[in-house]
């Protein structure tokens, strides 16, 4: 299980900038950070009280490149359960223990999302879900998490010995992938919403209010908003890069630019929406799902992971930033209807089997991802180039701190504009997210 949060790749390859560095004693390495109490727990949770812990071992599996915001492994534990020794593994994400300015605050609070997400939302939507005879929700299961500052630690069921594997990040999902993602996301967002009738007085956010944090202000930090607004800047600035150095894309290079003072009003645009409001997933594209296969290849099932930057947002921002991170443009494009469609069915499946009316129709639905098409086009941006990119051209970050973020940033956008010419699924895949704004007449 390769799980990513692209997030804080961004977050340290591209950010300029430099405040006061509050984390100078990062010694210590993730891995090192499983200890025994928290092993007993996972161990405990999982199976009964009665398994004795033997000993454990951690062994690496992921890839650099696909750890970004927090380091992946997985922990193998020896028991005893009566009177029997036997084997189990756990995946367990951690502080990725890395020396750069904010790091610790933001990891902090993308922790504490996922961790809460798997212990406090999960088992109520499951509850709504279960009431109506229809499936849990395909996450993961989450037997343990700490979060004492710097050793963040979360423990999941390792998903490979049930035979789930991870879509290649570089390939765009097919027309077999892509529906089950979607009516996945619509069953989260359909038993969010009925969660939220239960209780119409107190707003989920209220209530889990760790899914109120967003972008611009993950923490209550203004140095690290005006990091992120940089950084997000920045992605903006290498897009218009790179639409220079294809050419002919004259009144797209304008339309981005004319984002670039507007960058706050598109990210918290979505935030806003009353009608279609919901518990959003947040980070939706390639490298945070994993399928399961029949014989024959098919997709018959999936797993949604990574829930570090959850939060409520109009259910079309989930919508936008799957579809134009994850899937080229030649299977977006002629599908888009289909897809939507899919999507609508799953989520008004869910409201029939409550017993309620759907609120919104297909049309309503095109529209409300129609106008927050700039943010799917903001996303694909900033994720397609990183992607796309083989594991050892992404920037190594370990070992650095802040005075080597400016080498990182030209690094990375040097990376890109290489790649348009060395890597030809960036081109294409890159430019069809113009190519459709410019038919919606988003770009005029
Ligand atoms: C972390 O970075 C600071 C300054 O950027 C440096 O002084 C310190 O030695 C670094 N700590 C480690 C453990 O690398
Ligand atoms: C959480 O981590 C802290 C620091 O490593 C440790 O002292 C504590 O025992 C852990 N808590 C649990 C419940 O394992
Ligand atoms: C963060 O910003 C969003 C969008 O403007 C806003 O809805 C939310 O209340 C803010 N959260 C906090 C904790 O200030």
């Amino acid at each position: 299980m390769n799980n990513t949060v692209l997030f804080s790749q961004l977050i340290s390859s591209l950010s300029f900038f430099t405040v006061a560095n509050t984390n100078s004693e990062v010694a210590v390495t993730p891995q090192s950070l499983v200890n025994g109490d928290d092993v007993k727990k996972v161990l405990e949770a999982d199976k009964r009280k009665e398994a004795q812990l033997i000993s454990y071992e951690v062994i690496d599996f992921t890839k650099r490149g696909d750890n970004y915001a927090c380091v992946v492994s997985s922990v193998k534990v020896k028991y005893d359960l009566h009177e029997k020794q036997d084997y189990v593994s756990y995946v367990v994400k951690l502080n990725p223990c890395r020396n750069f300015t904010g790091y610790e605050d933001l990891t902090a609070i993308m922790f504490k999302k996922e961790a809460k997400f798997y212990a406090d939302i999960v088992p109520e939507l499951n509850a709504v879900l279960e009431a109506l005879n229809q499936d849990p929700l395909k996450f993961p299961k989450c037997y343990h998490y700490n979060l004492t500052m710097g050793k963040e630690q979360i423990y999941f069921e390792d998903l490979r010995s049930r035979d789930f594997r991870m879509f290649d990040r570089r390939k765009g999902m097919d027309e077999l992938h892509t529906p089950l993602v979607l009516r996945e996301m619509a069953r989260l967002h359909a038993a969010a919403y009925l969660l939220q009738c239960q209780n119409p007085k107190e707003p989920l956010e209220q209530k889990f209010d760790f899914l109120k944090r967003d972008w611009l202000n993950f923490t209550d930090n203004d140095a690290i908003s005006e990091m992120m607004r940089q950084l997000l800047h920045n992605y903006l600035t290498n897009s218009i890069s790179m639409l220079k150095r294809v050419g002919g894309y004259e009144s797209a290079i304008a339309w981005v630019e004319s984002l670039i003072p507007r960058v706050e009003e598109i990210l918290t645009q979505g935030m806003q929406s009353k009608r279609f409001g919901t518990i959003n997933h947040g980070d939706c594209w390639n490298n945070n799902i994993l399928f399961r296969y029949d014989d024959e290849g098919k997709p018959i099932d999936v797993i949604l992971l990574d829930l570090q930057i959850c939060r409520k947002a109009s259910l079309a921002c989930d919508l936008n930033y799957f579809l134009y991170t994850s899937l080229t443009g030649s299977v977006r494009q002629p599908n888009l209807k289909d897809f939507l469609s899919t999507y609508y069915s799953s989520y008004k499946g869910v409201l029939e089997d409550a017993g309620r009316d759907m609120f919104f129709n297909e049309d309503d639905l095109m529209k409300e991802f129609r106008e927050k098409n700039t943010l799917g086009a903001f996303f694909g941006m900033m994720i397609v180039p990183i992607m796309l990119m083989e594991p050892e051209d992404v920037p190594d970050m370990s070992g650095k701190d802040d005075s080597d973020m400016d080498n990182l940033v030209q690094e990375f956008q040097d990376k890109a504009m290489d790649m348009l010419n060395t890597n030809p699924l960036l081109k294409p895949r890159f430019l069809a997210i113009f190519d459709d704004m410019m038919e919606t007449g988003l770009i005029p």
